[in-house]
């Protein structure tokens, strides 16, 4: 019953002029990654034990073409890779804000899904999670599937284009090939797709019409009226991150006007902002500015209402 409910919002939103008091939707950030390592089974599932509607996994291609949940274009950050494959660092590479960071890295596109199980992705934040493991996008769908939704984010397209792997292609098949876009599936598991990537957004446009997508900035000139209405023309939703929004409010009308739903990020209670909490900060988004949805860190304080 609550995912027939949350189908309805899903294409409410993108279908009808929402009201003000329309549910908003809560997107659970890595996973509840204020809480526990980002992307693990872990911070998957306690965000579902804290009700997000839907649950961010960033997406990676593997040496073997397969898809996994990584933030980073690199495994260095999260997992024990310099110690398990210290002799294999990637080849220098300034292609993203990954490879850009001093010392050597591993990119994930370097490794097999295989090796990258014989990594610990949990002691980096906490030796309590030892023994979480790198997860694949199949896995992850695995523990979500008839708890909410999915938020599929694909990362640095161009960074797979200038190594001849096309990210689209193999997210595009995959979803075809699992049936994720068909009505019954999208009943027990609603999905989201985002990038930075313009052109990205454009692609998935296309080839997979039946899933709403939203393109992700940081750029105040994405928030004008032309390029919004320019967005208007294949996206389902705008996401902005959320002090571009504080800058330009006047977004959300613009965007709803045009049948867009309006998205923030990120969310998270170990930042220091100018509100009292990061509930405070949330609803002020949410009930003030009016936006439909946000991604956080902290699942459990999300306002369901003003
Ligand atoms: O995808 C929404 C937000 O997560 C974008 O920033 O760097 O956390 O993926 P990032
Ligand atoms: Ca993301």
């Amino acid at each position: 019953m609550r995912h027939l409910l949350m189908i309805l919002l899903v294409f409410a939103a993108v279908a009808l002029p929402r009201a003000a008091d329309a549910p908003r939707q809560l997107i659970a950030h890595r996973g509840a990654s204020g809480y526990a390592p980002e992307h693990t089974e872990a911070a998957y599932r306690l965000a579902i034990e804290q009700k997000a509607d839907f649950v961010e996994p960033d997406l990676a291609v593997s040496k073997d073409g397969v898809l996994i949940c990584l933030h980073d274009d690199t495994l260095e950050r999260t997992t024990n890779i310099a110690e398990v494959f210290k002799d294999r660092p990637s080849k220098p590479s300034d292609a993203t804000e990954s490879t850009r960071r001093p010392g050597p890295h591993w990119l994930a596109n370097d490794f097999t899904v295989a090796e990258m199980k014989r990594l610990d992705a949990g002691t980096w934040r906490d030796p309590k999670f030892a023994g979480q493991k790198v997860l694949t996008f199949e896995e992850m769908i695995g523990i979500v599937r008839g708890h909410g939704g999915i938020y599929p984010e694909l990362k640095s397209p161009p960074l797979y284009t200038a190594r001849g792997v096309d990210m689209e292609k193999i997210f595009v098949d995959f979803v075809k090939k699992h049936g994720l876009d068909t009505a019954a599936s999208m009943k027990t598991m609603p999905v989201i797709i985002q990038s930075f990537d313009w052109d990205t957004v454009k692609r998935v446009a296309g080839d997979l019409p039946a899933i709403p997508r939203v393109f992700l900035t940081s750029r105040d000139e994405d928030l004008t009226e032309a390029r919004i209405r320019e967005l208007a023309k294949f996206a389902t939703g705008l996401a902005p991150e959320k002090d571009v929004l504080a800058r330009h409010p006047e977004a959300v009308k613009i965007a709803h006007d045009l049948k867009l739903t309006v998205t923030c990020w990120t969310f998270r209670a170990d930042e220091k902002t100018k509100y009292a909490s990061v509930r405070d900060e949330m609803q002020h988004f949410l009930y003030d500015l009016g936006i439909d949805a946000l991604f956080t860190n902290n699942p459990d304080q999300f306002p369901r209402r003003r």
